[in-house]
C-alpha cells in the first residue's frame, strides 16, 4: 500500500497526543518527523510532551525539532491553555521524562531542509498555530512550492469560534502567520470547527476501548479525562471534541468530510473578528479559491473509526510488550 509521507507540525496539547496516536495507528500514513509551536501550552512543553509521546509509543526514531514560542505578531496566550489540556498540555498523563532531545536545528530551518530535499513528496500537517510554517513560507521562497499538501486544523468558517465568540484557537493564536499561509499557494484542505465539533468522543466511548487493558487505552483516557471535564463545564457536554485527530481523515477516510473549494481568508484588522476565517461563499472577491475547507462530516462515523484503530494498536503494543520487541520496534511494524 502506498503510504503517505508526513511531518506534523504540533502543540501537544491533548488532542495533538490523539492525532499522533491515530497517525501511528494509520497503515496509510508514515510519520516521519515532528515540528514543535507553542499554542496549547508553552514551547517547552510542547515539545517534551512530543518527546515523551514517541517515547512511550516506542517511536523514538521519529525525530522531534523545536520551533517557535511566541507567534509573529500577538503576545502569546499565557497559560490559558493549561486550563484546557491540563498544566502539562497532556491531562493526567504523566509519561517519563525524555531521554531524547530535540535536534539541532530550529523546526522553521528543518522544514525548509526537508521539503526542499524532495519537493512535492511530503504532506504538512498542522494543528497548532501556524507561525513555523509561515517563517518557512518567508524565509525561503521555494518552500511554498515544495510542499505536497497542507492539512491544517484551525478556523471557524460558518460555526462561531471556541477562543472568541468569531474565532477558533490555532487561527487566532497566531492570526498574522495563518493570513501567510493562506495566501502562499500553497494546495490548503482546511478542517475547521464546523466539522470537528461533530466528531464528539464521548465518556462512555474512552470506558469502551478501556475494556482493552493496555497502556494505549489507558493513554486515551489520561489525556481526555481534564479535558472531557472542560467540555462538561462550559459546553454541557460529557465528552470532547476530536479536532486535530480528525485532520487524519483527510488521509485515510476523506469520504467522511464534506469538502468545498474556496476562497477563504483571516481577519488580521485588530477588532473584535481578529482570526476569525471567512469563505467567500458568494465569490464576491472575485478572487480564485485557495483552499478546500471541510464543512461538514460524517461525525459518528469518524469517531467510530477512531476508536477502532485506537482498539488496533492497544492490542498490537499489548503484543509486542508480550513478545519483548517493544525496545526494537521500527515505527512501521506498528502499521503493519
Ligand atoms: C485546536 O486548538 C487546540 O486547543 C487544539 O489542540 C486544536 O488544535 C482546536 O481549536
Ligand atoms: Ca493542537
Amino acid at each position: 500500500m502506498p503510504t503517505i509521507r508526513i511531518i506534523l507540525d504540533t502543540d501537544p496539547g491533548a488532542d495533538d497526543a490523539l492525532a499522533i496516536l491515530l497517525m501511528l495507528a494509520s497503515p496509510e500514513i508514515q510519520l516521519e518527523a515532528l515540528t514543535t509551536v507553542q499554542g496549547n501550552v508553552s514551547l517547552e512543553k510542547t515539545t517534551r510532551n512530543a518527546l515523551a509521546l514517541l517515547e512511550f509509543l516506542n517511536a523514538r526514531h521519529i525525530q522531534v525539532a523545536k520551533g517557535c514560542s511566541t507567534p509573529l505578531i500577538k503576545p502569546p496566550h499565557g497559560t490559558q491553555g493549561e486550563e484546557v489540556h491540563g498544566k502539562s498540555g497532556l491531562g493526567q498523563a504523566v509519561l517519563p521524562e525524555p531521554k531524547n532531545k530535540p535536534i539541532e536545528a530550529h523546526a522553521v530551518d528543518y522544514l525548509i531542509e526537508r521539503f526542499l530535499a524532495e519537493p512535492g513528496e511530503l504532506t504538512l500537517f498542522a494543528i497548532g498555530p501556524l507561525t513555523n510554517v509561515a517563517l518557512a513560507i518567508r524565509k525561503e521562497p521555494k518552500f511554498a512550492q515544495s510542499v505536497k499538501e497542507l492539512v491544517i486544523m484551525g478556523g471557524a468558517v460558518r460555526s462561531g469560534g471556541n477562543i472568541t465568540p468569531l474565532a477558533e484557537f490555532n487561527i487566532h493564536e497566531d492570526p498574522h502567520a495563518a493570513h501567510i499561509v493562506f495566501n502562499s499557494g500553497i494546495p490548503i484542505t482546511l478542517i475547521p470547527l464546523d466539522a470537528t465539533y461533530k466528531c464528539l468522543l464521548t465518556s462512555a466511548d474512552v470506558d469502551r476501548l478501556n475494556k482493552i487493558d493496555s497502556p494505549i487505552a489507558r493513554l486515551v483516557h489520561d489525556v481526555t479525562a481534564d479535558y472531557m471535564e472542560f467540555y462538561l463545564k462550559y459546553e454541557g457536554f460529557n465528552g470532547c471534541a476530536l479536532h486535530d485527530p480528525l485532520t487524519v481523515a483527510a488521509v485515510i477516510a476523506p469520504e467522511l468530510l464534506t469538502l468545498e473549494k474556496h476562497y477563504v481568508n483571516v481577519d488580521i484588522s485588530g477588532g473584535i473578528s481578529t482570526g476569525k476565517t471567512y469563505a467567500d461563499f458568494m465569490k464576491v472577491a472575485k478572487q480564485p479559491t485557495n483552499m478546500q475547507v471541510a464543512l461538514d462530516v460524517k461525525g459518528r462515523e469518524f469517531v467510530e473509526l477512531f476508536i477502532e484503530r485506537m482498539e488496533r494498536l492497544a492490542y498490537q503494543f499489548n503484543e509486542e510488550i508480550a513478545s519483548g520487541k517493544e525496545q526494537e520496534r521500527p515505527r512501521n511494524d506498528i502499521n503493519a
